[in-house]
């Protein structure tokens, strides 16, 4: 019986143990799980979300305090549009959250950044432009387009000395997306280095609508599969969402799959940015307390579980200190959403100190607080990995552990930790 150990990533000479952590935004995949990974001959995923906020906590920078500084004048406005991001200090904090992930770096294996595209921070193409390729200068081995595909992004980094070396890959949930990105790029002649095919049981956005359980991975696997040689293109398929055995990923591999992407199995790790107590909330969830919901401000279904401090909150909009969401008008559905729970309660002549929004969520405070849980879909089965400790709680996993897992185990087995 095969393990996924009896497989290998090729990326040209370079040979891989083909398990990708997968990103997980706002800083849950850090650079320490995504260092593992490295290390272990496999690939991990830091995430470039919010990034000024991460190296504040990492490196305590104060971008955060100094944006909000500069814009605090437009705090209690409802028109966020004067707000926007200095593109040096984007770049400066890409630069250390990406240098210096890179310079710890140890083993065979790769980090790459997730970038949402849909983080679209008031101006789309100039801080996108900034993200790519101060991650390209600060010496990451390649770039995961996610959420929001700009069918243009290639090109914002065409120029770049490294935009031939560095492995530059796409995620899609369907074949079509994958078609539209390949037309619009031929005069690039430059293809995706991977493409991870991302099915309806992921965490975080879904490429899908609220349909997304009509859909199946594997089909779309194959039939991208099946594009793919139609057209002899010998791009390496990358499936993800739901594969939660090393037995589930060898099916994959199996059927010509070049690596598999993982996420969830990691937010239980020691090394996963989640905090503590939010981890036993991962543990405990049960099926019934997992949802895919529409209150992202991004328009993208997202899973979530259902007791997240983030569903109904109304806080007040934090653009001039975040403002990740703004898109090309300055405009947020959220921001929308809350200026609207305002003018309805000055009409009833209500106190606005308890707005509830229920129909979306300020998704930067929320991730920036951890306080949007958002999950894959076999969440709960996440308690069936660990051991339930004397005093109730669940025991927190390293990654290796995880991750040996995933590359030994067979049948369907999990290791339980020691
Ligand atoms: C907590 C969490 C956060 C995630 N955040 C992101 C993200 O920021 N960007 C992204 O492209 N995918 C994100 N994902 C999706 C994963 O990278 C991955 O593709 C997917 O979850 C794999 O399926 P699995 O979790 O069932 O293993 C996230 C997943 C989880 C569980």
């Amino acid at each position: 019986m095969k393990c996924v150990d009896d497989f290998r990533l090729r990326f040209g000479k370079q040979e891989l143990v083909p398990i990708m952590i997968g990103g997980m935004g706002v800083d849950i995949s850090t650079a320490e799980l995504a260092l593992e990974a490295a290390r272990l001959g496999g690939i991990g995923h830091i995430s470039d979300a919010m990034v000024p906020t991460v190296s504040d906590r990492r490196f305590k920078t104060h971008f955060v305090k100094e944006k909000l500084k500069l814009y605090k004048f437009n705090v209690a406005s409802a028109d966020k549009s004067p707000v926007h991001f200095d593109l040096g200090r984007l770049s400066e904090a890409t630069h250390n959250h990406v240098g210096r992930t890179m310079e710890a770096k140890i083993g065979e294996g790769m980090i790459f950044v997730n970038c949402m595209e849909k983080l679209t921070m008031n101006a789309p193409r100039e801080t996108l432009r900034v993200r790519l390729s101060s991650a390209l200068d600060a010496g990451i081995d390649g770039i995961t387009l996610s959420a929001g595909l700009h069918l243009g992004s290639f090109a914002l980094i065409a120029d770049h000395p490294r935009f031939r070396d560095a492995k530059l890959g796409i995620i899609v949930s369907s074949l079509r997306a994958l078609q539209l990105f390949l037309r619009k790029n031929a005069k690039l002649n430059r293809l995706p280095d991977y493409i991870v095919v991302e099915g309806p049981l992921a965490g975080g956005h879904l490429g899908f609508g609220m349909d997304w359980a009509k859909y199946d991975l594997l089909l779309i696997v194959s039939e991208i599969q099946q594009y793919l040689q139609s057209e002899q293109l010998a791009i390496p398929l990358i499936p993800a969402g739901g594969i939660f055995t090393g037995s589930d990923a060898v099916s994959f591999l199996e059927k010509g799959a070049a690596a598999v992407q993982v996420a969830t199995r990691f937010t239980v790790a020691q090394e996963c940015g989640l905090p503590a107590e939010v981890q036993q909330e991962y543990f405990k969830a049960s099926e019934d307390d997992i949802e895919v919901n529409t209150i992202s401000p991004t328009g993208y279904p997202m899973r979530m579980l259902k007791n997240s401090p983030a569903i109904g909150s109304g806080i007040r909009p934090n653009c001039e200190a975040y403002g990740y969401l703004l898109d090309g008008t300055g405009s947020c559905a959220y921001v929308i959403a809350y200026n609207r729970e305002v003018g309805a309660h000055a009409k009833a002549k209500k106190k606005t100190k308890h707005i509830s929004v229920l129909d979306k969520t300020c998704l930067c405070t929320h991730m920036r607080n951890f306080d949007c849980w958002t999950c894959g879909q076999y969440t709960y089965r996440l308690k069936d990995t660990t051991r339930r400790l004397e005093d109730g709680s669940y025991q927190i996993l390293s990654a290796e552990h995880v991750f040996r897992d995933y590359q030994f185990s067979t049948d369907q087995k999990v290791a339980l930790p020691d």
